[in-house]
């Protein structure tokens, strides 16, 4: 099984979403596949490809310092992370009502090695160069400074560490983006300016050693090594 597989058959180990959020993010819910089809114009395997791509740089034995930022819910990594005993993970969050949802999915997942910090990704409380590996998740279009949560992404990432995950990008689907506009953005869950697939490759190129970029309709998912 490749490193897609392996991760998109953890997900099975879900088992029912716990909220809205959850449902929405996971298709699991008849309202989750409405807003993924509706809004996103995705399927539940759309929605688990781009998932999985978001993943694919962390490998099966990966067992060093890994940062996830946002980790909101956890409903996306914690089946990720069940899959590596060996790896130290810390997860942060600027919403202690989101992170308080990942540490009770944790205990019930029975996930030991995961521990959990309030903070901003736009000043992260961590010393240079301290991580292997940094996973986001949906969280660059909702941070409101961008290049801020960049800059330090990349500043506690080890040379040779790997940075991967997803985000919504403009440009990509033209009904997608009316209804950010019209939604998400009024909500304040997404926060402009946003990248479009063909800036965020220009960026990541700059920034990283290497990098790949690739999409599933609005959203794009990405590997890169320092
Ligand atoms: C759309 S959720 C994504 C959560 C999770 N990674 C997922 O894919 O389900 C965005 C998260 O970003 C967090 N967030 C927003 N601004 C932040 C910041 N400046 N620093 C850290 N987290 C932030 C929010 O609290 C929220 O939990």
């Amino acid at each position: 099984m490749d490193r897609k597989e392996e991760i998109k058959s953890a997900y099975k180990s879900l088992g029912k979403a716990h909220n809205f959020y959850d449902g929405m993010m996971t298709g699991t819910t008849v309202m989750g596949r409405w807003v993924l089809k509706h809004i996103w114009r995705m399927t539940k395997e759309d929605a688990l490809e781009y998932q999985a791509g978001a993943f694919c740089g962390i490998l099966a034995d990966f067992s060093g310092e890994l940062l996830e930022v946002p980790v909101g819910t956890g409903v996306l990594s914690m089946p990720v992370w069940k899959t590596l005993p060996d790896a130290k993970i810390t997860c942060l969050d600027y919403s202690e009502k989101m992170m308080e949802s990942a540490r009770k999915r944790a205990d019930e997942m029975g996930i030991g090695n995961v521990t959990f910090k309030q903070g901003d990704v736009g000043k992260l409380p961590f010393a240079d160069e301290s991580f292997d590996a940094v996973v986001s998740l949906n969280g660059f279009h909702a941070f409101p400074d961008k290049e801020a949560a960049y800059r330090e992404t990349y500043r506690v990432l080890k040379p040779g560490g790997i940075f991967c995950g997803c985000f919504y990008v403009e440009g990509s689907n033209a009904h997608t983006d009316k209804r950010i506009r019209q939604f998400y953005i009024k909500s304040g869950f997404f926060t402009r300016p946003f990248e479009t697939v063909e800036s965020l490759t220009k960026r990541l190129k700059e920034l990283y050693a290497e990098s790949t970029v690739d999409n599933v309709q609005s959203i794009a998912y990405f590997q890169c090594r320092k």
